[in-house]
């Protein structure tokens, strides 16, 4: 970068951590679409809001519609979908806002990237591992319908890749869980591992 410089400001992550009593860190769930991402997502945030979290969820779908409306879902477009994605992450983890992501995000390099860029001990990979045909069968929004038609192209899972994650910190058969099984199965990580205190 050129001419630019990074200004190091007197009020950091510790400290506005501080000042809210919680970890912030990056929770970034991956999966089909249609295998419950925003829905265990969206549960998780409102456990973590009645225990008086600072939390904020960014979501695929939503983001789409403001931020990555010049996005499609070329190979490329995913890409910079999710390294924008990243990068917003960072800065309200840096606000000291516990941040929940939902998004496809179909590709190991794409996650990677955002892993580095939170910091390793800031980010939790959660794989919603759902069997496709259930996600079919599910197809709330009627995508999969339409992509079988061939009337939506470069669609994950059937026209576009899905790759697996190699290490998730947690994998969720959302084909066997519920949506508060799922959640709670999360939160029972985040407090083992020391991210949140549960207040009984
Ligand atoms: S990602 O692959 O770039 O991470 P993202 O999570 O932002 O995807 O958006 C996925 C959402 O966009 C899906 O839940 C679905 O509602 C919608 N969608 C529209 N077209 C596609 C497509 N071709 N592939 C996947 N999802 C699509």
């Amino acid at each position: 970068m050129d001419n630019i410089f990074q200004y190091h400001s007197k009020i950091d992550k510790k400290s506005r951590e501080a000042l809210l009593k919680q970890d912030s860190f990056v929770i970034w769930f991956t999966g089909l679409s249609a295998s419950g991402k925003s829905s265990i997502g969206n549960n998780l945030e409102y456990f973590l809001y009645r225990q008086g979290y600072l939390t904020f969820m960014l979501d695929g779908d939503n983001v789409r519609f403001g931020l990555n409306s010049d996005l499609g879902f070329s190979d490329s477009d995913r890409k910079e979908n999710i390294r924008r994605v990243a990068h917003v992450a960072k800065l309200l983890m840096e606000a000291g806002i516990i941040v929940i992501v939902t998004f496809i995000s179909p590709f190991i390099k794409d996650r990677q990237l955002a892993r580095e860029l939170v910091g390793q001990e800031n980010f939790i990979e959660i794989f919603v591992d759902c069997p496709i045909d259930i996600c079919m069968q599910r197809d709330l929004k009627g995508l999969y319908k339409k992509a079988l038609n061939d009337e939506i192209k470069d669609f994950t899972g059937l026209s576009s890749p899905y790759e697996r994650p190699e290490n998730p910190h947690i994998t969720i058969d959302s084909g066997k869980m519920s949506v508060e099984q799922a959640a709670e199965y999360i939160i029972e990580y985040l407090q083992s591992n020391n991210f949140i205190k549960i207040k009984k």
